[in-house]
């Protein structure tokens, strides 16, 4: 080694050491310092409560319907309450919609869970009422994001002994209530260029049913219903779809002999009827942004009964 390499060796060799060192003790001490924290935060979460644990999930979990507004037709009791009452927890601001008082109960609870709902009593198959629900929905929202044509009714009786009241009643409700209430509220979806519209259809529509020719016709009727308005409306931000729930243990069955629903249950592949809340998990999927890209479909909720 010459002398100036020597010279500059012993020249840099003190601050290239002391550059090792302060490295060395730095990447230690974020070391320790990174174990340390990790340690606290482990030691933190173990120590939780489940309840605060369960809370700290709600913080995280986002809301499904966060802000959306959300008409349910048919939502003063059966699957329609249930939806309505769910909606409410996923962030939804519910408008009840029914011809039966108790629309207004359901509202109510919504609003003791700490959440916005409007209950306008409306008959579906009146069309002036129709649309002014929708105005004071507006009013009210500024918005109309879902639309759930979930109100229903049964009169059932053989085709031979079928009056033209049982006829027209079913086919007025379940078919001409959903076009009034998809017309007046498709006008503000296609203003929005967002909209989701659930339609309930039935598995009865798409195998038939003893003694319901009426209303087999009227559910059916919306899957046309369905894919007509999910050709129409696509391109203008807004989806349709239909659901096609099998027996649900509401008021509607109520009048099914005992015996009946019980043979439905040996029927059903996974061994029980439908509750509300499997047709009302089914609407929140299809009302929220997880089903963007699902149009014109028809879910059968039945438990596999159709199989
Ligand atoms: N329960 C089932 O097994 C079943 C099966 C297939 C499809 N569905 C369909 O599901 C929907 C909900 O049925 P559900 O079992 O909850 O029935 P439900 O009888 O318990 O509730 C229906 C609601 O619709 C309301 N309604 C009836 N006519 C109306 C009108 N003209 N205007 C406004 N509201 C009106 C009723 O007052 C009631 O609150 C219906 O469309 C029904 O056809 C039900």
């Amino acid at each position: 080694m010459s002398e100036k390499q020597m010279l500059s060796f012993t020249h840099y060799f003190p601050s290239m050491y002391l550059f090792y060192l302060y490295s060395f003790y730095y990447y230690q001490f974020i070391n320790i310092l990174k174990l340390t924290t990790q340690a606290l935060i482990k030691q933190h979460t173990q120590r939780a409560s489940p309840e605060v644990k369960k809370l700290r999930i709600l913080e995280v979990k986002k809301l499904r319907l966060e802000n959306k507004v959300a008409i349910i037709t048919g939502s003063a009791k059966g699957i329609g309450r249930e939806a309505a009452l769910l909606f409410a927890e996923e962030g939804a601001k519910v408008v009840v919609i029914d011809v039966d008082e108790g629309g207004s109960e359901t509202a109510e609870e919504i609003k003791n869970m700490g959440h916005e709902s409007l209950f306008v009593k409306t008959d579906v198959c009146n069309k002036e009422q129709v649309q002014d629900m929708v105005k004071k929905v507006v009013e009210r929202f500024g918005k109309i994001d879902v639309l759930i044509n979930n109100a229903g009714i049964i009169r059932d009786s053989t085709l031979l002994k079928m009056t033209e009241e049982q006829w027209d009643k079913v086919i007025d409700t379940n078919l001409k209530g959903v076009f009034n209430c998809t017309q007046a509220v498709a006008e503000v979806m296609v203003k929005q260029g967002y909209g989701k519209i659930i339609n309930t259809s039935s598995i009865v529509a798409l195998y038939g049913n003893f003694g319901q020719a009426n209303y087999a016709a009227s559910k059916a009727g919306l899957i046309g219903f369905t894919k007509t308005l999910a050709k129409e409306l696509g391109r203008k931000g807004i989806r349709v779809n239909a659901v096609a729930p099998g027996f649900v243990l509401t008021d509607m069955v109520r009048s099914v002999p005992e015996k009946v629903l019980e043979m439905v249950k040996e029927k059903t592949p996974i061994g029980r009827l439908g509750q509300p809340k499997d047709i009302a998990n089914v609407y929140l999927f299809l009302a929220s942004d997880e089903s963007d890209y699902i149009n014109g479909a028809v879910l059968s909720v039945d438990g596999g009964l159709t199989l």
